[in-house]
């Protein structure tokens, strides 16, 4: 398959990376190497889009929901995490991505907080790709937190209720002032958005690929990119 056209390229892509687990078990192996896989393909993912020209990727590496799976998972997934922000700050002064990191990050251990603090600082004037990535994220979570955020500045006075409106709700979002999201891909076979950018997704066409992860290649993005393309955005209006 050729390269999309480069014209209608979206400007935001989400993506919920899913199936490494399925595709460690498919071989054999410990689910730890489908993550491991999943981080490779995570970084050729990136490098592919940047060439491409996109401008904002969001990635789901962690949900809230994430906290809940076994102790010994969640480590490994730490540990993974704390092993690809070590290399990415290594490498970033060398590329032109933006780090950007939303969710209840607090909840992350406070070494993995210094490693994406520095990222954020190494690469916050980069003019290239946008990369946020979702860690510890829930997108209901993320909605009450704007509500709360907005409650507080009407109770000091700095707000009339009367002000609030999709505008100022949506400042107060995470992934603010990124354009909302043009398509949303999500791997292995499962359709549903799993409390992923409930807000940002009304009006993002969505993908859904059986490909596991690990094995989401530059033709797939091609593919979903074709698909999008084939896509006729209306946003509730009718053609004019
Ligand atoms: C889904 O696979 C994937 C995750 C829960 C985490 C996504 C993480 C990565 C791609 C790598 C880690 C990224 C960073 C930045 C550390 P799954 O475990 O739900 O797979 P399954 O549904 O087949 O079990």
């Amino acid at each position: 398959m050729g390269k999309p056209a480069s014209n209608i390229i979206p400007s935001h892509i989400a993506v919920i990376m899913d199936g490494n687990g399925r595709w460690a078990k498919s071989k054999g192996l410990p689910r730890s190497k489908g993550h491991e896989a999943g981080v490779k393909s995570l970084q050729e993912f990136i490098k592919y889009a940047g060439k491409l020209g996109i401008k904002y990727i969001t990635i789901y590496a962690f949900s809230s929901e994430n906290w809940l799976r076994p102790e010994s998972e969640v480590k490994t997934l730490m540990n993974l995490l704390r092993k690809y922000l070590k290399s990415e700050l290594k490498t970033a002064q060398k590329n032109e991505v933006r780090y950007r990191f939303i969710g209840d990050l607090f909840r992350l251990d406070a070494d993995i907080r210094d490693l994406i603090r520095d990222i954020e600082t190494l690469t916050k004037d980069k003019q290239g790709l946008t990369l946020n990535i979702a860690l510890s994220y829930g997108g209901k979570d993320e909605i009450v937190t704007a509500a709360r955020a907005l409650a507080t500045e009407v109770k000091e006075g700095r707000l009339t209720p009367d002000a609030i409106n999709e505008e100022t709700f949506a400042s107060k979002l995470l992934t603010y002032p990124a354009p909302y999201p043009d398509l949303l891909i999500r791997t292995s076979g499962e359709q549903r958005i799993s409390n992923f950018l409930l807000w940002q997704l009304a009006y993002t066409e969505m993908v859904f690929v059986d490909t596991l992860w690990p094995d989401f290649s530059a033709k797939d993005l091609d593919f979903a990119i074709n698909e999008f393309q084939n896509r006729k955005r209306r946003f509730g209006k009718i053609e004019d």
